[in-house]
């Protein structure tokens, strides 16, 4: 027999919890939840511990201070740093997350040599690089989350839109984590029909602003931090295709060399996940202005890194 499947959980904030929350409810595993603040994932988890008899999933959620019980973990999902409040943008908290980013990658490193890293951190894209730098992991077991939660928005306000169902919207999304980021409506479907026919252009120009803008949205809304919901959902379907070796096609943060003629940077492309984490990169082709979109935003994770590697001391 086979052991159960290991998520450890980096932060126990609104977002470490609720990916506690998510994977437990689609029993992917053990789920640790680790914290530096004492008593707090302990009480977070006992409590969904506590919704387990009721909601009727068999896993054990243990919350912890200590790394020895994240120990020979499958995949570690990093949620740890300052989260932007009204007026911040994701950049601001680059310095503070780097230092806090390294602190964790290398206690999760030491005790889970063999697990695949998801990082949610912000700024994420340079949170991922620092986690792949600090880690000495192979590039394809590091990975962030950021095009599984932009797509699901931009999903999202297509739906809203058209008034059918999400289930029925797929799309792709390329770049950087920022508000560059590029959402294409030209690999973007409603039940295999392009969107272009489906929402007129002035429209769908609004739609991809708004999605590309929309961390903010939920910055400005909330006021005390930013998003965790979608953010916490998008995370535990990139730890479901990996632990399930589902070889989903997601739109994530991967190292790309040649890919695109990157040239050895961490930014959203669509990626095959399963067991082995990033198992390839898929390219597709770009039409010159979405060429050029995607173009500013890499410049700019390239920025956002650069100074990440300072801090580094690289
Ligand atoms: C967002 C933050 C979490 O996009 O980056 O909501």
């Amino acid at each position: 027999m086979t052991r159960r499947a290991k998520i450890t959980i980096i932060g126990a904030g609104n977002v470490g919890a609720t990916c506690a929350h998510w994977a437990a409810a689609k029993e992917l595993g053990d789920v640790v939840l680790l914290d530096i603040i004492e008593g707090m994932p302990q009480g977070k988890a006992l409590d969904l511990m506590q919704s387990a008899p009721i909601e009727r999933y068999d896993c054990n959620i243990v919350g912890t201070n200590r790394y020895e019980d994240t120990a020979n973990s499958d995949v570690v999902i990093i949620t740890s740093g300052l989260a932007r409040k009204p007026g911040m943008s994701r950049d601001d908290l680059l310095a503070k997350n780097v230092e806090i980013v390294k602190s964790v990658t290398v206690e999760v490193a030491r005790h889970s040599p063999s697990a695949v890293l998801i990082v949610v951190s912000n700024p994420l894209d340079a949170m991922v690089y620092t986690a792949w730098k600090v880690s000495g992991f192979p590039t394809n077991r590091v990975v962030g989350q950021a095009g599984v939660l932009d797509t699901a928005r931009y999903r999202t306000f297509i739906a809203m839109e058209l008034g059918c169902s999400i289930e029925d919207i797929t799309a792709l999304l390329l770049g950087g984590h920022g508000d560059d980021m590029v959402p294409l409506p030209s690999y973007t479907s409603v039940a295999g029909i392009p969107v272009t026919h489906l929402i007129p252009k002035d429209r769908l120009d609004a739609i991809v602003d708004r999605a590309r803008k929309g961390g903010g949205e939920i910055v400005s809304l909330l006021k005390t931090g930013s998003a965790y919901y979608a953010p916490a959902a998008a995370s535990v379907q990139m730890a479901e295709a990996i632990i399930k070796d589902k070889k989903r096609i997601l739109p994530c943060a991967a190292y790309c060399d040649k890919e695109y003629g990157i040239g050895g940077y961490f930014v959203g492309v669509p990626c095959v996940l399963g067991r082995n984490g990033v198992e390839k990169v898929l390219e597709v082709p770009l039409a010159p202005e979405e060429k050029a979109a995607f173009q500013t935003s890499i410049d700019h994770v390239k920025e956002l890194v650069a100074q990440a590697e300072k801090l580094l001391g690289h």
